[in-house]
């Protein structure tokens, strides 16, 4: 079994990233062969500033090594350096229908924003439908967000596959229920253009500060406090012990236990559960070449890939 997923380096890596991709691709690289990358193509769609861009890429590799991406098991590379996807994504554009991309949530939601409508912003879900097809992936873990995307290459597939012959695998995402959609600080899915992320290594006083301007409702310290769509519990679920939470639960449905107290105690939970991984982060930093030499290494076998599958494609397609 293939799997394969991607990143944007688009800023820095929070909660939602992690519960919602990174950990269950994690567990997933010892399952099958698995292809994980940095999708700096598609972080050119939002961040235009060289510098920003090379540094989010370099701390987007570090952090996913840190968190427990092992390269003896996945290859990790960066989306640029596998020419070939350019060139599928060209020709998957050539039979992709405008109204399948005018339907898509995450090009709707960046309009609403206000962002510009550029070209590669209403073309972003054929590239990550190439991303996906280069590879041959049966399985993608993604956030509940991308869903929609890999509907989209699963259509594309199809389509190619009736024109021109079966050519192309049809891939099947693989979304975590209780992850699908990690609550940000205001209560709204937790996203870097939202602002209102936690970040995974973030300073201890800043992310504390950070939990404790979580936004809660106004119940009194000695209410029960309600427990549907708590985005404190549903933090503290990510990160606790199934007898921890549990805990929690009931002071919420008891009462007698501010929101403040609440919120430390998952600032706490957060922190520590992030240990392991700062201490990993550490190491990998003091070996200045480490990340490099990992990236070269997934670059070569990503390519070797890749390039086999476009050969077929281009058969396929007569160039
Ligand atoms: P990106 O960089 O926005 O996010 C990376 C992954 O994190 C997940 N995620 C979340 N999951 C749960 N709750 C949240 N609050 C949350 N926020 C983010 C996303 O669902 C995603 O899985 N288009 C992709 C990158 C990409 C890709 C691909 C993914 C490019 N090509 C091919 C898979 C296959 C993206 O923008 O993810």
């Amino acid at each position: 079994m293939r799997i394969l997923s991607g990143i944007q380096p688009s800023g820095t890596l929070h909660l939602g990233n992690y519960f919602g991709m990174m950990k269950p691709a994690i567990e997933l690289q010892d399952r099958g062969e698995a292809f994980y990358f940095i999708a700096d193509l598609h972080a050119l769609t939002t961040v235009q500033d060289a510098g920003a861009l090379s540094e989010n890429i370099r701390d987007v590799a570090v952090d996913f090594l840190a968190c427990g991406l092992d390269p003896r098991k996945a290859c990790f590379f960066r989306q640029s350096q596998v020419p070939a996807v350019t060139e599928l994504a060209w020709i998957l554009s050539t039979l992709t229908p405008m109204g399948l991309l005018e339907r898509c949530h995450s090009y709707k939601d960046k309009m609403a924003k206000g962002f510009a409508p550029s070209h590669g912003l209403f073309a972003y879900p054929v590239l990550m439908a190439a991303d996906i097809l280069i590879y041959d992936s049966d399985l993608v873990p993604v956030g509940k967000d991308q869903k929609q995307h890999i509907e989209v290459t699963r259509d594309l597939v199809i389509k190619f596959n009736e024109t021109y012959g079966n050519t192309l695998k049809l891939p099947e995402p693989s979304i975590q229920e209780h992850t699908a959609v990690v609550p940000g600080l205001d209560g709204e899915k937790m996203s870097k253009s939202y602002g209102n992320t936690v970040g995974l290594f973030e300073e201890e006083a800043a992310m504390r500060k950070k939990i404790m301007s979580l936004k809660t409702d106004s119940t009194p310290v000695e209410a029960p406090k309600p427990v549907e769509d708590s985005t404190i519990l549903g933090l503290y679920k990510l990160v606790a012990g199934p007898a921890d939470y549990a805990q929690m639960e009931n002071d919420f449905r008891n009462g007698g236990t501010g929101y403040g107290d609440l919120k430390k105690r998952l600032f706490a939970a957060v922190w520590e559960y992030f240990a392991p991984m700062r201490e990993r982060r550490k190491e990998i930093l003091a070996d200045p070449g480490y990340v490099e030499r990992v990236l070269r290494e997934g670059r070569e076998k990503a390519n070797h890939v890749a390039n086999g599958v476009m050969t077929r494609v281009r058969a396929a397609v007569g160039l």
